[in-house]
């Protein structure tokens, strides 16, 4: 029997495949589709304290190999959130980790204090880093603003705290490093990357945002980079991977490149029992491979560069 189990920080998981916010609905909505008690843990769609609409539509458009996408956060809100989805959640039989996004920085840190309050949940997941909202959002690019948001929430209660990082920046080491310092038990990397899709007849973008944010296939060598610079930069830090990834070998590629867990997102669209099925064969893939636990694995990824 393979050992699928993993550690992030304070958080402990029975297996290292989970399903990524905002591509997984608030989970009740995939039961026809798949085993949820089976995945490592379920992210629900981002919260914020007030609903909001979220952006006109078109919203999301296909690309070559990836979807763009300018969602803008729609959501019911935090109250609606704890009273129609957490009872439910708390029965899917896996972790729940709840994902919020604060208009500013005392919003990241009320959300989480009245998510403390909350029995079931396993971590809070910081929405740093989405790229479709102008206000508020952007504290992800600062250092400073992401240790000290991190650090607050941190101290709003027990729950472990998430930093999920945009990668829309010049180095996304020194954000992973403020998060490290603010005492984030994990980051998850990466969000999606600010793009743009054309219709040039009518001379306009296809989004009604103009830009969005790009996912799927597309993108999972750059998330693989940024998962392999910031272990390699901050041994101590946990990364969950995230980025395109579509079947067994993609999570094991972020594994090997530094990733102790791994969130599906895109995929899911093109097929909604892709996690299932990519737990399913872990254990197999990783019998054939002769390793016998997921955490010896982590990390592994040596350099061509240098003389092993
Ligand atoms: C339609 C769509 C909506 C998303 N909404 C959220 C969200 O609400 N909160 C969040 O943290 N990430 C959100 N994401 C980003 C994903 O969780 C993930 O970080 C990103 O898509 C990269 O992974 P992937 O290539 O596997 O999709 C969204 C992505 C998509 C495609």
């Amino acid at each position: 029997m393979v050992d699928l189990s993993v550690r992030l920080g304070r958080i402990v998981l029975k297996n290292p495949i989970l399903v990524a916010s905002g591509t997984f609905g608030y989970v009740r909505e995939m039961t026809p589709f798949i085993n949820i008690s089976n995945l490592g843990g379920v992210i629900p769609k981002t919260v914020t304290m007030r609903p909001r609409a979220g952006n006109p539509t078109p919203r999301t458009v296909e690309t070559a190999s990836g979807l763009l996408n300018a969602i803008g956060l729609d959501n019911d809100g935090i109250d609606h959130f704890r009273h129609a989805h957490l009872p439910y959640l708390r029965t899917v039989g896996t972790a729940v980790i709840a994902n919020i996004a604060g208009e500013d920085e005392d919003g990241f840190v009320a959300m989480t204090a009245m998510l403390n309050e909350e029995p079931g949940l396993t971590a809070v997941e910081l929405n740093l880093s989405c790229p479709n909202v102008s206000h508020g959002l952007d504290l992800g690019i600062d250092p400073n603003a992401v240790e000290r948001v991190v650090k607050r929430c941190r101290e709003a209660g027990p729950l472990p705290i998430i930093a999920k990082l945009t990668p829309n920046v010049t180095n996304i080491v020194d954000i992973a490093r403020a998060a490290h310092a603010g005492g984030a038990d994990a980051v998850s990397l990466v969000n999606t990357f600010r793009g743009l899709a054309v219709d040039w007849k009518r001379r306009r973008p296809i989004l009604s945002f103009d830009m969005g944010g790009l996912s799927g296939p597309a993108i999972k060598p750059l998330a693989l980079r940024a998962v392999w610079e910031v272990g390699r930069a901050l041994p101590d830090l946990a990364i969950m991977g995230i980025g395109g990834i579509a079947n067994v070998s993609d999570a094991l590629e972020f594994i090997v490149a530094g990733a102790s867990a791994v969130q599906v997102g895109t995929s899911t669209f093109m097929d909604p029992s892709v996690s299932g099925r990519i737990v399913d064969e872990l254990s197999q893939t990783l019998d054939e491979a002769k390793v016998s636990s997921v955490k010896e694995l982590v990390g592994t990824l040596q350099s061509n560069r240098t003389p092993n």
